[in-house]
């Protein structure tokens, strides 16, 4: 059920409907789950609904889940009471339709030495590089354990965190070692909010791998035009110098969200 205006509407998610104690609808979200627990993504306050109101609401409604919304006015009404930011985060997208990539992405130019391929190793490899690729205090650091990690990088080989692994991802190996990991799956719903989506890349701190991450990019983006995929999108934590990468590789900035989790 959506209301009228929700620009989700069409975009090929659930959508489901809050109400306040009258039956007036006040909210849409995409109804989902992350680790366990309910979260209302794409969340959109109907115009004509105060976002204090709307707030008050939320707070009995959705008591405990998590809520991502672009909506600047409810994320601090919500923060004013109780709510926590889990994240404050841009969404990106990569048009390959009007601007798809160039063959030269083909055998995209990387740090000398590197090779790109497919996914061909482990998820605890994967997980050990990630690791190191997102220390403490890195704005995208979601302070997960080696135990964590590697489940959640297993969850996204096997298609079970929002979608399946889709063959334009790919690895960086300098030898034997794996120093670059950029994983796209497809996500339900269209771009920019849905349908393939970089769900992670990061590469080996050392500095003589800089450029690896670009690298993988390029080298997803020339698959995804190849296979007639419409897009590749992303979203980025506000503060991550990740972002000027995406920027010249013609990612487009589409919105910024807040993801909170409201008081239980
Ligand atoms: C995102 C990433 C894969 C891009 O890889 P890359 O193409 O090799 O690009 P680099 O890492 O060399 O540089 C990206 C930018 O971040 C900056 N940067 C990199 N490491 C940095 C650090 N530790 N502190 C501050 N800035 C840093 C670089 O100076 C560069 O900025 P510039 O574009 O203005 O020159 C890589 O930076 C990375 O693994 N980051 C950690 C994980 C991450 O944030 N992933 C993206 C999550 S959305």
């Amino acid at each position: 059920m959506t209301g009228p205006g929700d620009p989700w509407a069409h975009a090929g998610l659930p959508r489901e409907s809050v109400r306040d104690d009258r039956g007036d609808l006040v909210l849409t979200h995409t109804p989902t789950t992350r680790e366990g627990r309910p979260w209302a993504d794409l969340a959109w306050r109907m115009p004509q609904v105060d976002a204090a109101r709307c707030a008050d609401v939320l707070r009995s409604t959705l008591r405990g889940w998590v809520l991502s919304t672009e909506d600047e006015a409810l994320a601090t009404e919500l923060i004013a009471r109780g709510a926590r930011v889990l994240r404050h985060a841009h969404g990106y997208s990569h048009d390959l339709r009007a601007d798809p990539a160039p063959s030269s992405w083909s055998a995209p130019e990387g740090p000398a030495g590197l090779r790109l391929t497919g996914v061909e190793r482990t998820a605890e490899e994967l997980a050990r590089l990630l690791l190191a690729a997102y220390p403490p205090g890195h704005p995208d650091c979601f302070g997960w354990t080696p135990a964590e990690a590697r489940q959640e990088v297993a969850g996204i080989l096997a298609g079970k965190v929002l979608g399946p692994l889709l063959p334009c991802s790919g690895l960086a190996l300098d030898g034997d070692k794996v120093v670059g990991v950029c994983l796209v799956i497809l996500r339900d719903g269209t771009p920019p909010h849905g349908g393939p989506w970089v769900i992670e890349v990061y590469r080996h701190p050392a500095p003589r791998y800089a450029g690896a991450g670009a690298a993988l990019l390029r080298r997803a983006l020339w698959l995804a035009t190849q296979a007639e995929l419409p897009a590749l999108s992303l979203v980025v934590s506000d503060g991550n110098p990740a972002r000027r990468v995406y920027e010249r590789l013609g990612f487009r900035h589409v919105g910024a969200s807040r993801t909170l989790e409201l008081p239980t």
